[in-house]
């Protein structure tokens, strides 16, 4: 066991692990979540077992360790003998200058432990869609992951999980963690009352959730935050709930943990997920960082905004609720007052006849931030739209309504093609969308428009296999 009494809050893991520990196995590729050379496996206990998730260490806050289990590429080899994953990742000839090895061999050791033996040369390609190798190529270490990961595990972490999952629930003392003082501290409440009471009295700290925009803060802007407030430890934030109109999420909830939950609404949501970011960006990242960071690129406001979702506020002991499509006011501008923070997120279940799409645009398919993200929800009654919610990002300053898209759709028949063109040419009343590195303003509308029309070809029954090239891509594959 580690105890550290005093640390500055902006400590990142990987600076700790490099340059107080020493353990310089772990690497610093970008330093900001994007190549996985710093990845690194946490440990937790949930619901009654251990949890092994990869991490990447340079964007994660060494408090957010608190009360779990690290493990390093320098606790693999046993005695001297190297684990499964790293004897095939040599048999296999899976490294060749070796600086994203240590990252690759955590991301396929977590998979290791969490895939049951169920590997797939799909499944291993997602598990490292955030490990990037710049000499080596993948072919062989994905094969090196197939062989490793495809027997179950059985290692000196599975043998001894018993006596680890007792340290690691022993370490959970359910008290409040303030590590300095009243001017700069790192502080991980243990419960929703402490968090409301802490940050009501210090609406100039910043709140940490899974830290994968904060740490960039810290890495990339060198902001300097002397007052943290993780959010992580509030076991009232970290729950999926079904409601009777549809499910509740906590806040804390990490787009992983949401997947399975948001993706059952409709299987678009849980394609944009499996596309979010990387497995490291998902096991780290939250629900509630996605919303309140405000951002106009985020996955989940424009899906969410669609399908009706409403957010939850505190503010020390009032609660309230607004329509998500409310809460974002202007560029890096909500409605969220100071020591204000969100709750919970309640999204409706789909009604009946109602139809759900969304689409990420992006430059890469896997790991790669939303050009444009549009969706749509659309009620039909007698071949026609009867009612239509449409949602951008990527196109304004905020995640946005399309009203007049909304506007054009209401009313079309599905069986004309020829009547769908304004409802797509509307995009250009609702948006003036902005040049930067991901598109172009140009490229933007275009696009924004051609998923409209897109929409209206799935929803007139169109089948995928021929408006998407992912789905053309599978079938391909599959026919090989
Ligand atoms: C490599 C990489 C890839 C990414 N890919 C994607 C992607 O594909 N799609 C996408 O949408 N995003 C992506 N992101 C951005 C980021 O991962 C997400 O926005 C994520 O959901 C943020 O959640 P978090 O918990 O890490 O937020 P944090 O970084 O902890 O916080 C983000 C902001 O929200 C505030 N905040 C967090 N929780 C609360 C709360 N409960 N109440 C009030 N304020 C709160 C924080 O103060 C901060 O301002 C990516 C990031 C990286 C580094
Ligand atoms: S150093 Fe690249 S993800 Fe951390
Ligand atoms: S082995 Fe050189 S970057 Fe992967």
């Amino acid at each position: 066991m580690v105890r550290i009494d005093r640390f500055p809050a902006r400590t990142t893991l990987l600076d700790w692990l490099r340059l107080q520990e020493r353990s310089t196995g772990t690497k610093e590729g970008c330093a900001e979540g994007d190549c996985g050379a710093c990845a690194v496996v946490v440990v937790r206990e949930r619901n009654g077992r251990l949890v092994y998730e990869p991490v990447n260490s340079c964007i994660t806050l060494l408090g957010q360790l608190d009360g779990a289990e690290l493990i390093t590429v320098e606790d693999l080899a046993d005695d001297g003998v190297l684990h499964p994953v790293q004897e095939a990742m040599a048999r296999e000839h899976g490294s060749q200058c070796g600086f994203c090895t240590p990252g690759i061999v955590m991301s396929l050791f977590a998979h290791y432990h969490e895939c049951n033996g169920d590997s797939s040369r799909e499944k291993i390609n997602d598990v490292l869609a955030g490990n990037l190798c710049r000499c080596t190529g993948y072919r062989p270490i994905v094969d090196a992951g197939l062989e490793a990961c495809s027997g179950g595990a059985d290692d000196r972490f599975t043998r001894n999980a018993a006596a680890r999952r007792r340290s690691i629930a022993a370490l959970d003392d359910k008290a409040d963690l303030f590590v300095g003082d009243a001017a700069a501290f790192f502080a991980a409440p243990a419960s929703e009352q402490s968090l409301a009471r802490l940050y009501a009295d210090h609406p100039d700290a910043t709140i940490v959730a899974g830290a994968t925009d904060v740490g960039l803060w810290i890495t990339k802007k060198l902001t300097p935050i002397e007052k943290i407030i993780q959010v992580g430890r509030v076991a009232e934030l970290s729950g999926t709930e079904e409601t009777t109109g549809g499910c509740a999420i906590g806040a804390i909830v990490s787009l992983a943990r949401a997947a399975p939950v948001l993706g059952s609404i409709d299987p678009d949501i849980a394609e944009v997920l499996r596309r979010f970011g990387s497995i490291q960006v998902r096991a780290s990242g939250t629900v509630g960082g996605n919303i309140a960071n405000g951002s106009p690129i985020g996955d989940l406001a424009p899906m969410l905004i669609a399908l009706g979702a409403t957010v939850e506020l505190r503010h020390c002991e009032t609660i309230r609720q607004l329509p998500l499509e409310n809460f974002f006011l202007d560029y890096g501008k909500q409605d969220r007052k100071p020591g204000e923070f969100v709750r919970r997120l309640l999204v409706p279940k789909l009604l009946p006849a109602t139809h759900f799409r969304a689409y990420k645009i992006t430059k890469r398919g896997d790991e790669d931030i939303s050009a444009v993200l549009a969706a749509f929800c659309i009620k039909v009654d007698g071949g026609r739209i009867a009612d239509a919610k449409a949602a951008f990002g990527g196109m304004a300053a905020i995640p946005k309504r399309a009203k007049a898209v909304e506007e054009k759709l209401r009313g079309l028949p599905l069986a004309d093609p020829d009547a769908w063109r304004p409802a797509a040419d509307a995009v250009a009343q609702d948006f003036t969308p902005l040049t930067d590195l991901r598109a172009s303003a140009a490229y933007r509308g275009r696009v924004a428009g051609n998923l409209v029309i897109k929409m209206l070809a799935e929803i007139a029954g169109v089948t995928s296999s021929v408006t998407r090239i992912a789905d053309r891509r599978m079938i391909a594959h599959a026919a090989e």
